[in-house]
């Protein structure tokens, strides 16, 4: 089974969020179930040297791009035992970051179109199936059936298109179809490319994929309601025969408590409590707050945007300051939210500790140091910070939304039975009553420690849900 899996971001080479995680984690699992998997993204700017100095540059090509020849080159570079290809082109993709540009939907029609070329310059590697990811790779079905269908390198091929948020679609202007993409005016209808008065990839992607998956079982219904489903809700439920939900895991080698360099005391099921009492005293240190070992902290580690359910936490912010918990936050997104957040830093120097960034190092001391880990998210598709927590022994605490309602099992007081905490409605509230609880369970010790070793003993590693993608694969071919 050979397996091309097509994505704007992959770890460790350029990260924006969860698809990064994915897009690494994901084809190391298949690779070790034996299948022949290899990871094709754009090379961006801003990739380590390190990295860009070690690949090597196996072909260059011209691409399509409407009525214009564009420069592609063909690198790669095996990284954990996963081959990785690189699109190389600089006007395009040497920026800074992945996205965000006005002439996003000519970067990945490019991309699309060059992923698809490329594969005539990978040696006898003739994919059986194209994992594509997300709006960026929406094209590629409609290529693959459009321009390369008597291809003799796609005799086989089928493609499996994953959302991994149906929020960000791509859309464009219809006029992009022949300008940029190269084909005809045929596929501005309802039933193909068009989305309001425009085109959208995202629509693309769904419609012509073979079978289309998305990160959860939870959020695969939610995209079929309106109030997930951001304007495809009806083409979705018409597509629901070729649509499931396959909740993702994380890599447990990329994240163990046993190994993190970042960490200042290492540990792991058995010794949990003394490696969490060292990074909790650390993590205080580092945030400007008090080394209280009883405190509970209440940590946010999240990208400010609305989808996060920031909103909630700013709303009640000095309800959640007046529990007896330390209140830590890592992020960056909104200036709204960074701002606020800095001024209750300023205003609250020994209750909350504040840092606006991207820090990876800090990440892992939070997920180590911390005691509870807020998600209330609006919408999660699937979530990658809730089972990073509970494989450190914080406990999360989530909205019952997508895959934080797939992955959080909630604590139940008379069985004592869950993994952590969580809420239902997007009601401020509603989560204030939770982090209440949440608060005085941490002072029975007992029963928090149960919470913790359920998290602990959480199996979120990568292995059932690599074997329901080769599962779906196999499907899909023999059929
Ligand atoms: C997106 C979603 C997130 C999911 C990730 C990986 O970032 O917002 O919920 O975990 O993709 O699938």
């Amino acid at each position: 089974m050979k397996v091309l899996f097509v994505t704007a971001e992959a770890e460790p080479f350029a990260k924006t969020g969860g698809l990064a995680d994915v897009a690494f984690a994901l084809p190391k699992a298949l690779h070790k179930k034996g299948i022949d998997v290899r990871v094709i993204m754009p090379k961006y700017g801003d990739i380590d040297a390190d990295f860009a100095n070690k690949m090597s540059q196996l072909s260059s090509f011209g691409v399509s791009v409407g009525w214009r020849n564009q420069y592609c080159g063909l690198e790669y570079l095996n990284y954990d035992g996963i081959p990785f290809y690189f699109i190389d082109n600089e006007y395009y993709f040497k920026r800074p970051g992945c996205y965000g540009y006005f002439d996003d939907g000519e970067r990945f029609a490019f991309f699309d179109r060059a992923v698809m070329e490329s594969v005539k310059h990978m040696d006898s590697f003739e994919p059986d199936i194209i994992h594509c990811n997300d709006w960026h790779t929406g094209m590629i079905p409609v290529y693959l059936r459009d321009v390369y269908y008597s291809s003799p390198e796609f005799a086989n091929a089928h493609v499996v298109f994953t959302i991994h948020n149906l929020k960000y679609q791509g859309i464009y202007s219809p006029a992009v179809l022949e300008e940029l993409l190269g084909l005809n005016m045929g596929y501005f209808t309802e039933e193909k490319l068009k989305f309001m008065d425009c085109i959208s990839f995202m629509k693309a992607g769904i419609v012509y994929a073979d079978r289309i998956t998305t990160v959860s079982e939870t959020y695969a219904d939610e995209i079929k309601g309106d109030l997930a489903g951001e304007g495809l809700d009806g083409l979705l439920r018409e597509k629901s025969f070729k649509l499931c939900g396959i909740v993702n895991g994380i890599d447990f080698e990329r994240y163990d408590p046993a190994t993190d360099k970042n960490l200042v005391l290492n540990y792991d099921r058995n010794s949990y409590a003394a490696g969490k009492a060292a990074n909790k005293a650390e993590l205080q240190r580092t945030m400007g707050l008090p080394e209280e070992a009883d405190k509970p902290v209440l940590a946010v580690v999240s990208r400010l945007t609305r989808q996060k359910g920031i909103d909630l936490i700013t709303c009640v912010m000095e309800q959640i300051l007046d529990t007896d918990a330390q209140f830590v936050l890592l992020g960056s997104g909104d200036t709204d939210y960074q701002d606020f957040f800095e001024y209750y830093a300023s205003a609250y120097p020994g209750k909350v500790g504040v840092k606006i960034g991207f820090d990876d190092s800090l990440a892992s001391l939070i997920y180590a140091g911390a005691d509870i880990l807020l998600m209330p998210s609006q919408f999660e598709p699937c979530g990658i910070s809730q089972m990073i927590a509970m494989r450190y022994g914080t406990v999360p605490l989530v909205r019952e939304t997508g895959g934080l309602k797939d992955t959080v099992l909630p604590y139940n007081k008379y069985t004592g039975e869950g993994n952590g905490f969580s809420f239902s409605n997007y009601n401020a509230h509603e989560m204030l009553d939770i982090i209440r609880n949440a608060v005085d369970v941490y002072k029975n010790k007992p029963a928090f420690n149960g919470i913790i070793k359920a998290g602990l003993d959480t199996d979120n590693t990568w292995e059932t849900g690599a074997d329901k993608y080769v599962a779906l694969y196999n499907d899909i071919c023999e059929k």
